[in-house]
């Protein structure tokens, strides 16, 4: 089942998410239907934030990437509880996008190389260092569960010439394909 991507402007995008335990009811459909939503709207990352959810909870899938590199095909998973630990390497700038901000692309830095721990979709609890793509798009998901949104690292001069399309986006001013839920 699609779930319709929550949009920024709504307050679910800025809620504190909570950890959820092995009880949690009907995680497998939700960790199901969260993977049709992703790959409905053509992202390689979503939060629960971003469908509605206060959880600490995110997936990730780089395989679309594939034939730019085999290793992304790999590279699929389900985070839950994640805590980064470290993060360390050069600060590399990556343009980055957002199903929840949709038609706004911006280059943001990021340290390239993450330590994290976090519990497998069978709670099986994981430990990891990465990089590379796989590092920057668990950097952003992490991000929603804690509140952030890859434009609050904008420089004021470049917050101040994304914030005109930001308030067409709030008001619904956007093309996707996708079902979305605004701010009401
Ligand atoms: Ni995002």
């Amino acid at each position: 089942m699609i779930i319709p991507i929550y949009i920024y402007g709504h307050p679910i995008l800025r809620s504190e998410c909570k950890n959820i335990d092995a009880s949690y009811d009907g995680l497998e459909s939700l960790i199901e239907n969260m993977f049709e939503t992703m790959y409905n709207a053509n992202g390689i990352g979503l939060s629960a934030p971003q469908i509605g959810l206060a959880i600490n909870l995110f997936i990730i899938d780089l395989s679309p990437y594939g034939d730019e590199d085999p290793s992304f095909l790999d590279m699929k998973e389900v985070f839950i509880n994640p805590e980064i630990i470290e993060e360390s390497g050069q600060e590399i700038c990556h343009n980055e996008g957002c199903l929840s901000i949709p038609g706004v692309r911006e280059d943001i830095e990021r340290k390239s190389v993450v330590k994290l721990k976090y519990l497998d979709q069978n709670f099986i609890e994981r430990e990891v260092e990465i990089s590379g793509l796989f590092a920057r798009v668990v950097q952003h998901e992490y991000d929603h569960l804690n509140k952030t949104l890859f434009i609050d690292y904008l420089s004021p001069l470049k917050k101040n010439i994304v914030n005109r399309k930001l308030n067409s986006i709030i008001k619904g001013k956007f093309k996707e394909e996708y079902p979305t839920v605004l701010k009401k």
